[in-house]
């Protein structure tokens, strides 16, 4: 690249107070009547005598009669919290309340509604292995991070990336504890998981420590092998019994439990005395099949269990936090529910209908070119580098040589990695990728290969500065595109690397997807 010096900081820090100029890039919500669901999967639940004491979900109410606040957002601009409720009785979230409340700033999810009335609400969690926020803490999921539609409704789960964790307070009311019944649902993102430890949602221990085999009974969602497995390459439900992802009976392979990888995927655990089961479904259709159902692991700890009642999202029982997924709804029940109940329960999440989202402008198959938002850089345009096969930023006007347009053109291909989500090959050099090596992004020519094709997939969700978009990898779904020093890496925030500075993060993850220049 001959525009211009790549290490500008000075210029950078100068000019980064100033004003930006914003340029709104919003997706366009479907919506229809927000209709009041006549039952929601708690009053399923409670009609099979086994019903809710846990109820979250940041997309709709889970009762029929609910009418509170699913989840509460804090913006990073004034620190200020909003409630999310929903838009009627038994209805869907209200995100365009949200919306307004984010606009050009960041949000991220501070608390997750106990429906239930008990109180479990989840919050930020910590524990034995330290999160990367302040006070050893888990990171909060961006708020707008993984919009979708629930009954033709834009509504947004909770996107965990790794170092992402929730947990509910030490005491929590009516969970499960000893080797009392429970059961649990929850709808996953099928597409995105990780074999990090350990995507759970459940019931853990309450310190946040590993306290032994039998502590835990939660729903565990990825490809994790450490302990357990099933059938192909994952994502599998497992049950984390703690000191173990358990996959059927007993530590290891079990050929019942299949790679599950639905778009939107129903996954259920439940546990009593000397008997458990895994369950699980296409979340869109169809029914519940059971991948395992039968006694405990026969190994000392699991029989009785010593389950302690707190509830963990995202992490491990220890606060392990290697772990990646999206979590849309879930509860926990008193009792162990009938295959009977569950069925009527999937069905119910059927009818709620999940659908995807799509992002304006990102359109398979369309050239675009991606303009910083940063206020140093905001003339500043994504592009290959001639000199070498690095990414960087330089600026871009209608002035530019050809070559230099040509360079920050992009055409929007299915991930090839993973189709709900792009990658971009370049406008001039065709069969050439933005992937990421070493956490540096580069123009490569693909190979076809798992890991190329996984280092050139970004999953684009709403810009987490409130403008634009942001490009998680795929396969480091902590690791988002994002320049610095008018270079442009894989990076996370407050990652080891220099360019995981926390300075100017939320704007230089955020993109314009704007009119190709070529
Ligand atoms: O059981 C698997 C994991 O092992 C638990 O989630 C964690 O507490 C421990 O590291």
């Amino acid at each position: 690249m001959g525009d211009r010096p790549r290490f500008r900081r000075v210029r950078r820090s100068l000019l980064a107070t100033g004003t930006a100029a914003l340029t709104a890039c919003a997706a366009i919500a479907v919506s229809s009547p927000a209709l009041a669901a006549t039952q929601g999967p708690c009053d399923i639940y409670a009609a099979g005598g086994t019903p809710c004491v846990a109820a979250h979900s940041t997309t709709r109410a889970l009762y029929g009669s609910y009418n509170g606040s699913l989840y509460q957002v804090k913006r990073s601009s004034d620190s200020a919290t909003l409630n999310v409720g929903v838009l009627s009785t038994g209805g869907y979230a209200n995100a365009a309340a949200q919306d307004s409340f984010c606009a050009n700033t960041t949000c991220v999810i501070t608390v997750i509604y106990d429906q239930s009335g008990r109180g479990n609400n989840l919050t930020q969690g910590s524990g034995h292995w330290s999160g990367p926020a302040a006070g050893g803490k888990d990171n909060l999921a961006y708020a707008n991070a993984v919009p979708v539609t629930v009954g033709g409704h834009k509504v947004y789960g909770v996107y965990i990336a790794p170092g992402t964790g929730y947990h509910t307070a030490t005491a929590t009311n009516g969970v499960a504890t000893g080797d009392q019944p429970e059961g649990m649902y929850a709808i996953f993102d099928g597409s995105h998981s990780n074999g990090g430890c350990c995507f759970d949602y459940g019931n853990a221990e309450v310190s946040g420590n590993d306290t032994g085999n039998g502590h835990m009974e939660a729903i565990y969602f990825g490809s994790n092998k450490s302990w357990g497995s099933g059938t192909g390459t994952g994502p599998w439900i497992m049950a984390d019994l703690e000191n173990g992802l358990f996959s059927g009976v007993n530590r290891g392979f079990n050929a019942n439990d299949p790679t599950i990888s639905n778009r939107f995927t129903t996954a259920v655990v439940k546990g009593e005395p000397n008997h458990w089961a895994i369950r699980g479904g296409d979340a869109q259709s169809g029914s519940l099949a059971t991948f395992y159902d039968g006694v405990r692991p026969t190994v000392s700890g699991y029989n009785p269990m010593s389950k302690e009642g707190t509830i963990i999202l995202g992490v491990g029982g220890d606060n392990s936090n290697a772990s990646a997924g999206t979590f849309y709804e879930g509860v926990m029940t008193s009792g162990y529910p009938s295959d009977a109940t569950e069925n009527s329960v999937q069905a119910n999440v059927v009818a709620a209908a999940y659908t995807t989202y799509s992002l304006a402008g990102l359109t398979v198959g369309s050239r675009i070119s991606l303009r910083a938002t940063t206020a140093c850089c905001t003339g500043d345009y994504l592009r290959h580098d001639d000199a070498d096969t690095k990414v960087v930023i330089s600026p871009v006007s209608a002035s530019s040589p050809a070559a230099t347009k040509a360079d920050a053109t992009w055409i929007v291909r299915a991930g090839l990695a993973n189709g709900s989500c792009v990658s971009f090959e370049s406008a001039d050099k065709p069969g050439q990728y933005l992937r990421h090596s070493g956490f540096e992004l580069y123009l490569n020519a693909g190979d076809g290969g798992s890991l190329f094709n996984s280092d050139a997939t970004f999953c684009p969700h709403p810009g987490v500065s409130g403008q634009g978009y942001s490009f998680p990898s795929v396969n480091y779904s902590d690791h988002y595109i994002r320049h610095y020093n008018f270079t442009v890496y894989a990076a996370t925030d407050r990652g080891t690397n220099a360019w995981d500075t926390p300075n100017f993060w939320t704007a230089d993850v955020s993109w314009i997807v704007a009119s190709p220049w070529a």
